[in-house]
């Protein structure tokens, strides 16, 4: 990707300390783009940009929200089309109806 915008969910905090919402609403973008052809990556280590007063007020988050997933979005320079190889997934248990 090159120069690819920066998109930062913001969360308005409600009680404890969950970002369920926000983290949903990342995933969706990230799955929305993907549809369209544009690819995406959560770059986690930006995560700390969040603590910033400087910077939440730079960016005009409002009091009392955060942010939550820092996501970057591009067309990729070449598609491969292939999946990831994964490893078996590890079922811990099946829940059957009676
Ligand atoms: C919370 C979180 C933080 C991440 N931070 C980074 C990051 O800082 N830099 C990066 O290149 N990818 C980051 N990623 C993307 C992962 O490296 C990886 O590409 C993504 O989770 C998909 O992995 P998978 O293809 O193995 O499912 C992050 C992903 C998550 C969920």
């Amino acid at each position: 990707m090159s120069d690819p915008p920066f998109l930062w969910p913001v969360e308005h905090i409600h009680s404890g300390d969950d970002a369920q919402n926000g983290v949903l609403c990342a995933g969706n973008m990230m799955l929305t783009a993907h549809s369209l052809g544009i690819g995406s990556c959560w770059i986690g280590f930006a995560s700390s940009l969040g603590e910033d007063p400087g910077v939440l007020k730079d960016l005009g988050v409002p009091e009392g929200h955060r942010l939550i997933a820092p996501l970057i979005f591009g067309y990729p320079k070449k598609v491969d089309g292939t999946a990831t190889p994964r490893n078996d997934p590890v079922i811990l248990k099946w829940v059957k109806d009676q």
